[in-house]
């Protein structure tokens, strides 16, 4: 990291003391972020002229945890001005003094508001762009106003959409914990020096209160030591100023494997509302953390058994913001396709027969997929690594296994159930198991189409194994090139393992790992704003268990 502030940056370096730290010696996250806070702040503020409030802050994940003796540099930027408010650009870095190493820490994004003291309505004036990157940073920075301001909507959308689907628990399973035992509840008054010298109340100060109870509460389920992963968005909904108490209220919503979510809700009261018991509502956030035992391994919490209708509610909650995490995630660091696809090579055949099933494989027995949403007959679990997606929907088909292969390993009916599919065809039927396909896909968020060739393997069981095989993975063919109608993209592994359960049903798993141009029509799907994947997956159902033995679609 550069020593000096750019035009328009601002640096902070903080030593960290055991001041700043917790019980095990880190930086806590709630003493990071208020520092993120102070130098958002004053970017912000050196930028309008006037004093400023944290609007938001988008959702931020820490990378690297950082200890006593390191030293934290934070450098802030506005990257655009739009009519009263700004978006910052935030860099957390690292470095150890021993070694020199640095690592990143956090890179995240907040909306701060000008504030002028009276009536008066301020227009900010334009940043202005010196180099390439803040070309990109501004061009970006309204996808992520657009996302930030829809987040509300998104999130009851896909609220709504998911009630649609049954409730996701069996009453009784082994294991599962009640939430009441995690509940948290922790009052502040609000002092001068936890204000600016209007007597607003810092944001950061609210959101390192919101840490601590939110720690609390993640450490009365796993009797561990919880650490801060990731922030859902922090929304100061109203603004708070010195005298006002702060009551906060945590409790653990949904467990994830070996995340668990914290919800907080702040509420304020000067000193009339106080009496009248009538707060107002100022921020509500949503905490992911992991924790670690006593060998530092990390804990796989217990599944969350929701009993009184808010907890119900707030489980479902949990599981739609995983979801938009994901889809905001993917959407907005939308990169470009970098060609992966190997060119085909009949003499080569058997190797990239076998190398397309082996993949396919080796990402389903990958460890760290987390459930991301579930109901009787669909599941669907996602894997993150460093800045790869893979999807997995699980569901049960009343349909025997073979069946479903021969019709899954037939690409060229997937139209008929797979929404985004406009067409599919044969291209080169280069044997039995191996065949390569031409398809095209539906367009989403405005881009053009896409196209795809594809070669799809199968495999029946091996002797005394009960899993069916179709691969999926893009080749290049230079018969066939990329025409301009079509944005050309790439599967880089997917397909179908399929499972028998007994003559007459089967599990069918659908595996993705995501390139850039099949992220669209899944982020969208994650981040609950367009059709659903479980859509997809029921119509797959469907298709499978209305067909008979001889492979035709039953009309009855
Ligand atoms: N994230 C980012 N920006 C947001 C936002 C959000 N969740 N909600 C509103 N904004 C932006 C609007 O886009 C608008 O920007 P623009 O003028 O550049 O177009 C600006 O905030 C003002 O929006 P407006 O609709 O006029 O006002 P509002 O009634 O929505 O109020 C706040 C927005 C942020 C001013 C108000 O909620 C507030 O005062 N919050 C508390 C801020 C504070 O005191 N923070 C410190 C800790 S308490
Ligand atoms: P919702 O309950 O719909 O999630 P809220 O804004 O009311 O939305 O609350 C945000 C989060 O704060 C909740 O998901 C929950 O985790 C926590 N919370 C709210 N109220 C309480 C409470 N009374 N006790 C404990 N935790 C609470």
């Amino acid at each position: 990291m550069e020593l000096l502030a750019a035009p328009g940056e601002v640096l902070m370096s903080q030593a960290i003391q055991p001041v700043h730290a917790n019980a095990r010696g880190e930086l806590s996250a709630g003493q990071l972020l208020k520092w993120i806070d102070t130098a958002a702040c004053l970017a912000a503020e050196k930028h309008a002229g006037i004093s400023c409030v944290t609007a938001s802050m988008d959702d931020i994940q820490f990378e690297e945890t950082a200890r006593v003796g390191q030293v934290i540099t934070i450098k802030a930027k506005v990257t655009r001005a739009f009519s009263t408010s700004m978006e910052i650009s935030i860099k957390v870095i690292v470095q150890d003094m021993l070694t020199g190493l640095e690592k990143l820490v956090s890179a995240a994004f907040s909306t701060f508001v000008a504030k002028p003291v009276g009536k008066e309505k301020i227009h900010l004036k334009p940043v202005i762009l010196l180099t390439e990157q803040d070309h990109v940073e501004y061009n970006l920075a309204s996808v992520r106003r657009t996302v930030r301001l829809q987040h509300e909507d998104t999130f009851n959308n896909l609220v709504k959409e998911n009630s649609r689907f049954e409730d996701p628990i069996s009453a009784e399973e082994e294991g599962s914990a009640a939430t009441r035992g995690t509940a948290v509840q922790s009052i502040e008054l609000v002092l001068p020096p936890h204000a600016n010298h209007h007597g607003n109340t810092f944001g950061g100060q609210i959101m390192a209160w919101m840490e601590t109870v939110a720690t609390i509460s993640a450490s009365r389920l796993c009797r561990g030591h919880p650490f801060l992963k990731s922030v859902d968005m922090f929304k100061f909904r109203g603004p708070s100023t010195v005298g006002d108490r702060l009551v906060f209220n945590a409790i653990v919503n949904n467990t994830f494997q070996t995340c668990v979510e914290v919800g907080v809700r702040v509420e304020a009261f000067d000193c009339r509302e106080w009496a009248e018991g009538r707060g107002r509502h100022i921020n509500s956030a949503f905490l992911i953390y992991n924790a670690v035992d006593e060998k530092e391994e990390l804990i796989t919490f217990p599944r969350i058994k929701p009993i009184s209708k808010d907890d119900f509610r707030r489980y479902r909650g949990a599981i739609a913001r995983k979801r938009i995490r994901l889809g905001r995630k993917y959407v907005i660091s939308h990169k470009e396709e970098r060609p992966l696809g190997v060119h085909w090579d009949i003499s080569k055949q058997a190797s990239l027969s076998n190398g397309n099933v082996e993949a396919l494989k080796k990402l389903a027995a990958k460890t760290g997929w987390e459930v991301t949403s579930t109901s009787e007959k669909i599941k669907i679990y996602t894997l993150e690594e460093q800045d790869v997606l893979s999807v997995w929907v699980e569901k049960h088909v009343k349909s025997p296994a073979h069946l479903a292969y021969d019709l899954l390993s037939d690409f060229t009916k997937r139209p008929s159930w797979d929404p985004h599919y406009m067409s599919c065809e044969v291209i080169d039927w280069v044997n039995e198991d191996d065949q390569i396909y031409y398809i095209t896909c539906c367009e989403v968020n405005g881009d053009k189409p896409k196209d795809f060739i594809v070669l799809v393997s199968r495999r029946k069981p091996l002797k005394g194994g009960n899993t069916y095989a179709v691969a999926a993975k893009s080749i290049i063919l230079p018969s066939v090139p990329p025409s301009p109608q079509y944005i050309r993209s790439e599967v880089i592994c997917a397909g179908f393992l399929i499972q028998v359960i007994d003559s007459t049903s089967c599990t069918v798993s659908y595996l993705n790992q995501m390139s850039a141009g099949i992220l669209p029509y899944f982020a969208g799907n994650l981040g609950g704003w367009s059709k659903s994947i479980e859509e997809a997956a029921a119509s797959c159902i469907r298709f499978l268990e209305n067909a008979t033995d001889d492979g035709f679609i039953s009309i009855l």
